[in-house]
Parts: structure tokens; sequence; C-alpha cells
């Protein structure tokens, strides 16, 4: 459920009419609902009312704006980051930094050394020589790192390839019939507390099957770590719970997601971590954009809006489908192909859709843009970079400038030895 509804044929977010967002603001704008974040995040964690010990991290690659982490740092929520980036921004939110899990598969030694010094709960160590070095820097500072190994269970999410990463071809963890030496080795090496096992088998999952498989491996591979000696405390299920984009999209709901893991994981004894993205942000975001032109084509018309590729890659990388409508329909239908202004054949939305009937000015959406939107915005064909707005009931704030094309020419320079 989001609160993003018609009021007297108008799109609201919340309390708010889009069409003053668009008038006061400009569009493109992405435009978050924070009752509808709220939500999520509160129908997340209630759906794990039955596991015991659980820390839950929210993935911030989906959406690290620091207004929306705020919110979720209200709700409780620590941060799963990739990054330094990601993680100044999490702590920059008031998240603890105890909160912080930093997943990532190519750390650098100056991230990792980030870490120890802003002392975050958690590093997921993606393969032996990254677990090497952490030791070795945190024994160096005199300090023990929190860590956990992450495996790759060889599981077939049943995703889109660019998004899967639980099969062992993957880039991710170490393989799980090699984890065990690799744990041995790891856990004696002073300046590591080695307390578990991470694992994600990739994003957008809309079946629990391979999350369950991959679980059934793990807990495997805790009995077997224990039988050697190591105590394990923590594991890291990681994220990938999956959304509807569209009517007919039925993946798992949250509850069912959280009866899963607890009978999975009911023998366990361990604190369950979770890393969550796209199931509290995306569909607490849309892209709101204006109509500039609708041009006839040959098999049917270009509504050609004012987003672009750079400002939502999702249909232009994974061929993903947003939901496309009017602010203010008028109850007619059209076909259409819906493209952005960038010029590259991969800048389109849709083809052939049947949408509601567009002209030019109008404005319209496209829903489930509040994961993996902005954060993957870019200023390609020198656009600006798209702002940001989250409402609360009857107020919004900008929480992310548009910066102006002309803002990011001046960070660049001409040499003056060219002539
Ligand atoms: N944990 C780890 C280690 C991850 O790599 C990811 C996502 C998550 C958690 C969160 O997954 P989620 O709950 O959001 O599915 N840009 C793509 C999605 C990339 C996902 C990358 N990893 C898209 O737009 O579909």
């Amino acid at each position: 459920m989001d609160h993003f509804a018609y009021r007297d044929g108008v799109l609201y977010a919340e309390d708010i009419p889009l069409p003053r967002i668009a008038e006061e603001i400009g569009t493109p704008v992405y435009v978050y609902s924070r009752a509808t974040l709220e939500r999520h995040a509160q129908v997340f964690r209630d759906a794990l009312a039955d596991i015991p010990r659980k820390h839950i991290a929210f993935a911030i690659k989906c959406n690290p704006n620091l207004g929306v982490l705020r919110v979720l740092a209200r709700q409780g929520y620590g941060a799963d980051v990739v990054s330094g980036g990601e993680l100044e921004r999490a702590i920059a939110s008031g998240m603890a930094p105890e909160d912080i899990v930093f997943s990532g598969v190519g750390k650098t030694r100056a991230e990792l050394a980030l870490g120890l010094d802003r002392g975050i709960g958690q590093f997921n160590i993606e393969h032996e020589p990254e677990g090497v070095a952490l030791a070795e820097i945190a024994a160096r500072k005199e300090m023990t790192a929190q860590a956990v190994l992450r495996v790759n269970p060889d599981v077939d999410a049943g995703t889109h390839a660019k998004i899967s990463t639980g099969k062992a071809e993957n880039k991710f963890g170490v393989g799980i019939d090699v984890a065990p030496e690799i744990f041995d080795r790891l856990a004696r090496l002073p300046g590591l507390k080695l307390r578990g096992i991470a694992l994600h088998i990739g994003s957008q999952l809309t079946s629990l099957d391979p999350l369950e498989a991959a679980f059934v491996r793990v807990g495997r591979l805790i009995a077997d770590l224990r039988a050697a000696g190591h105590d394990i405390t923590h594991v890291d299920l990681g994220g990938g719970l999956g959304v509807p984009y569209k009517e007919g999209d039925n993946p798992p709901s949250p509850a069912d997601y959280g009866a899963m893991v607890a009978r999975v994981t009911r023998d366990w004894d361990v604190t369950l971590m979770f890393e969550p993205g796209r199931v509290i942000a995306g569909n607490a975001g849309v892209l709101l954009t204006e109509v500039l032109w609708v041009k006839p084509g040959a098999q049917s018309d270009f509504v050609i809006v004012d987003a672009a590729m750079n400002d939502l890659a999702r249909p232009a990388l994974y061929d993903a489908w947003h939901d496309f409508q009017a602010v203010r329909p008028s109850g007619e239908t059209m076909t259409a192909s819906i493209v952005g202004p960038v010029c590259e054949t991969g800048d389109t939305f849709a083809r052939d859709r049947v949408i509601d009937k567009v002209a030019a000015g109008d404005l319209a959406v496209f829903r489930t843009a509040g994961a993996y939107g902005a954060t993957m915005a870019s200023t390609y064909n020198s656009r600006s970079l798209v702002p940001e707005v989250l409402v609360d009931g009857d107020r919004y704030i900008v929480v992310a400038d548009r910066i102006a094309a002309g803002t990011i020419m001046a960070a660049e320079r001409v040499p003056d030895w060219i002539d």
C-alpha cells in the first residue's frame, strides 16, 4: 500500500497535489512519501515478529537520500552500505555507527580503515584477501573488526541476469563449498572477530524458493562451522524481496517471507540480519514528469517526456517496467511509446503500451521509482541532476536540489596549454 492516490481527478502524494510540486520545483522530479516509507518499514519489521534477535539494515544503495535515511533511522533501521560514501551518508543521516553493515565486493583498504574509525557494527567480508587486509588494518589500530564471511550459495535467483548475485559464476562471496576452510583461516587472525555468515542472492526476487534453498544451505554450513569449533552468532540474510511494478505482479509478501525465514532458521540460535532495499523504498516514490511533445510514429505515437534514461535508468538497463499514469487522467487511453529526450533509442520507458491519453503540457508519473531511481541518475547529454522531494502529510521539502548542468560544467576546466 502506498500514499499516492487520486482525489477529484488529480494525483496526490499524501495531501500534496502533484501539480503543485511540478509548478514550484519543476520537472522532472522524484517525489517520495514519508508515510509510505514508514508503513513499509513497519510492515517489514512486523513480518519478522517471530524472530527473536534481529537487525534490519536498509540497503541504502537503493535510495541514499539523507531525508529518506532519516525517516528510516527514526524507524530503528540501520544501514547496509557498499562504499565509504554510503557509510558517511548513513552516519550523517543520524544512524548509529554500530547499526551499519559494510557489504561490497571491492572495498578499498581506505574504506576498511574508515569503517573501523567510524566504529561500524559489521564488515561483510567478500573473500579471503579482504579479510586478511581488514584483520591487518584493525590489528594495527589495536581494534577488533566484527565480521561475517559472505558465501555464494550457488542458487539461481530467477531474476534479471544483471541483478542476480548468488550463482557460482557471479562475483560475490566465496563458494559455499570452500567457505569452511576460509572461515577457519580468517577466524584465527588477530584483529578480526569472525562471527557468522552473510549471503544475498539477488534483487527483485518474485519467488521464495531460491531464498529458501540458499538459507537451507547456509543452515548446513552453520552446523559444520560449529562442529569445527567456531562461535556463530550472526547470520546476514541480505535483501532481495521483489515488489509489484505492474498489475498482476504478485511477489511474496513480507509476511510470507518472514514466515519462511522463521521456519527455516528456527534452530539457528543467532542474531539474524536483513538488508531490504526495494521493498521499503520502491513504491514510496514516483518520478514526476511533463509531456513535452506527442509525435506520430510508424507503429504508435511517441510520447516524449522531460524525464530521460539519465533520470531513471532501469527501463534502459534492465528493460524494467514502470507504470505511467497521467496526473489528471481524462479517462481515455492511447497506445504509445514513452521516450525521453536523450539521443539514444534505449531512452525508452515503454514500447507500444496502452496508457492514459496525454498531450503536450500534461503531467504524468512513473510509479515505483523510489528504489534505484534517483540514486542511479547521471547527467548524460549534459542534463541537470534530477531533484528529490519528500512529502509529509500536507507539507513537502526539497531533499535534494536539482544540480544544474552549468554547476557540473563549472567543476571542469579547459587546459590553458591547449591554444
Ligand atoms: N544487500 C546486498 C548485498 C545487495 O547487493 C543488495 C542489492 C541488497 C542488499 C538490496 O537488495 P533489494 O532488497 O533492494 O533487492 N539496480 C538494480 C538493483 C541492484 C541491486 C543490487 N544489490 C535495479 O534497479 O533493479
